[in-house]
């Protein structure tokens, strides 16, 4: 048997909620053991995981297949926490890491993909927005080829003296 949409790899694509629950799941048991990030959640924010995960399951669901219906402010939950701990490149550069591994871990295909550039962008506003520094999706070096397409964000013009 050969579900149609398994890949050659043999990994599937996200193609819906359990998918996004196996997906969450893994991301979070990693998280909770990260050096650098594990602290935050179980010291600094106190997470009560029963709350946290189905919240981040209808999150991603509503993120990739725009149901289950998400509300939340995901800028105030992560602003509250500056105070209290470091949320500085670094971490979310950790967080990224993470996140992408566990995709590639589990999936491939265009959802994956689409999870993956969804996470990124939202790390950088995040980070951005909580810090009150620039973009970095908007500083043309940082972008990769991918992101200069899906923005429209052509080369900077070479200006000839
Ligand atoms: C340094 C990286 C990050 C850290 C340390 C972090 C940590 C946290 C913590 C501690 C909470 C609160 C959990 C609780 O209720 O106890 C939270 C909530 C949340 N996080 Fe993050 N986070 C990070 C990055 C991100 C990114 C990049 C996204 C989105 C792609 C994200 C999405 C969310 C969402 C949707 C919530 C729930 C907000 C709500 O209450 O509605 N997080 N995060």
């Amino acid at each position: 048997m050969n579900p149609t949409h398994l890949h050659p790899e043999g990994r599937p694509d996200i193609t819906g909620r359990p998918d996004i629950e196996r997906f969450v799941n893994a991301f979070y048991g990693k998280v909770r053991d990260d050096d650098l990030l594990g602290f935050i959640f179980n010291d600094v924010a106190k997470t009560d995981w029963a709350t946290h995960l189905p919240k981040m399951y209808a999150f991603w669901e509503t993120m990739l297949f725009r149901s289950s219906g998400y509300v939340g402010n995901p800028l105030a939950a992560h602003a509250r926490l500056l105070p209290l701990t470091t949320m500085g490149r670094p971490q979310f550069d950790r967080w990224l890491a993470i996140f992408t591994a566990t995709v590639d871990e589990l999936f491939t295909g265009e959802n994956a993909e689409r999870i993956k550039n969804t996470a990124a962008d939202m790390a950088n506003v995040i980070h951005a927005k909580i810090n009150g520094v620039a973009q970095a999706p908007y500083d043309y070096t940082k972008l990769t080829p991918e992101q200069r397409a899906r923005y429209g964000i052509d080369p900077p013009k070479v200006v000839a003296p």
